[in-house]
């Protein structure tokens, strides 16, 4: 077999075996392939597509690359949820603690922040003693103690998507579906799960910017897992808008501590809900609605609080920051973002305001940058709200005066204030099952 037929192949659109693809992402892996021939079939996969069993086979190969995680010494059902990434979401520090207080196992690996989206494995860090780097032994004692752990992802978990990923990021073949499915997708059935809980962001902050394309997506990963025997349902919400309020690492774990608490943003609040409810759904608890309110109880007594405290603890973190959020420490400087006329927010370019709070030192320019986990944004006016010229849009933190200038640029030009009130849009758009 040669890699030059395979990509002539798929430039004139036609289907790769098995076999072939098997070809292709070991040969690339072991450096037989080199990345000059796989930026030209990645391209051609780009523009020619992959069909259902074309991308199976490439999740599966891919999270063959590495080491498969056999999650059979912790005891019970264990399930993942996954955000294709978006702004504010600190969606997995609340619906992990919410399903593990009810007694279903979460052991997952998150990732850091990745362009203008942040990660779950960041924000976790700035409590202070947290570790995200354990090994796989220690990593199962504390969810069979304390019902959940989120680690990052471990150094040979399908080094085919690390691999893969760095060329696509530098080729323009990101926001391309089947290779976003076989990304993810090989990650979730590499780390072991029996039940997955995709979480498919729609609009201006996500990777996919339309519906159409977010449910695309989301019917190719569920067919993989079901495929893969694992149970697999996807949600499609809302990333036209940035999630809940705070964005940036400590701001978001404090915000989404008041949320465990019943005192978070409604909309943050819905979604979490919304994914909880399925997560434990698909492990057996009920019915879409017992488990909702599941969830809702596991909130409001307290249990939901007390186990992200008991994550912490777990993962060597220092867990009064939990029942103390006003411990974290804050920024030496903030600056208001005013808005310049009346009238109603009626367009977030969530992106954009991802990348404002990049520059405040919240996120990675480059890969080595060190993040600074006090920084970042707090929305005080969201879309659909009113404003009157002057009032504060945004409230922005960081150590140093020189990073608000590019970040109050961006920040404003995020913000469209038109003249009538915008339709509401919903939080939630689809729900995917196999
Ligand atoms: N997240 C991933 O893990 N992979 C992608 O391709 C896109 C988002």
């Amino acid at each position: 077999m040669r890699m030059y037929d395979l990509i002539e192949k798929k430039k004139h659109g036609h289907a790769l075996t098995k076999e072939e693809i098997s070809y292709m992402v070991t040969g690339f892996v072991n450096g037989e392939i080199p990345d000059y021939q796989m930026s030209a079939m990645l391209m051609a996969i780009y523009f020619r597509g992959m069909n259902d069993e074309e991308t199976t086979e490439l999740t599966l190969a891919m999270a063959h690359s590495g080491d498969m995680v056999d999650l059979s010494p912790i005891k019970g059902v264990k399930a993942d949820k996954h955000s294709t990434g978006g702004v504010g979401d600190k969606t997995t520090l609340i619906i992990g603690p919410i399903v593990a207080s009810l007694g279903v196992k979460v052991a997952k690996m998150s990732g850091r922040g990745l362009g203008h989206t942040g990660g779950t494995v960041d924000k976790m860090e700035s409590i202070p003693g947290l570790q995200t780097s354990i090994e796989r032994d220690e990593f199962f004692d504390i969810v069979n103690k304390y019902g959940i752990a989120v680690i990052g992802q471990s150094g040979n978990l399908v080094p085919a998507d690390k691999k893969l990923y760095a060329l696509r990021d530098v080729t323009a073949t990101v926001d391309c579906i089947p290779l976003i499915a076989s990304s993810i997708m090989s990650k979730k059935l590499a780390a072991g799960s029996d039940a997955i809980v995709l979480d498919v962001k729609t609009g201006s902050g996500a990777f996919m910017k339309t519906v159409e394309d977010s449910r695309k997506l989301a019917e190719k990963m569920v067919s993989i897992g079901t495929m893969a025997g694992r149970k697999c349902c996807a949600v499609i919400t809302n990333m036209d808008i940035p999630l809940g309020h705070a964005i940036g690492n400590s701001l978001e774990v404090m915000e989404a501590i008041e949320t465990l608490k019943g005192n978070g943003p409604a909309d943050l609040t819905a979604v979490c809900l919304e994914l909880a409810a399925n997560m434990l759904y698909m492990a057996g608890k009920g019915s879409l609605e017992e488990c909702r309110k599941l969830a809702e109880g596991a909130m409001a007594d307290g249990s939901a609080l007390d186990a992200l405290a008991n994550m912490v603890k777990g993962q060597h973190g220092d867990e009064s920051y939990i029942y103390h959020p006003e411990k974290f420490p804050r920024s030496a400087l903030s600056k208001e973002v005013k808005a310049e006329k009346d009238g109603y927010v009626c367009h977030m370019d969530t992106e954009s305001i991802g990348i404002a709070s990049v520059c405040l030192g919240a996120g990675r320019s480059k890969k080595d940058d060190v993040i600074d986990y006090k920084a970042g944004i707090i929305l005080k006016k969201k879309y659909g709200e009113p404003v009157k010229a002057g009032e504060t849009l945004a409230v922005l933190y960081a150590d140093d005066e020189k990073l608000f200038a590019e970040a109050e640029k961006k920040l404003l030009a995020a913000y469209e204030i038109g003249d009538t009130k915008p339709a509401e849009e919903p939080l939630v758009y689809d729900r995917v099952t196999a």
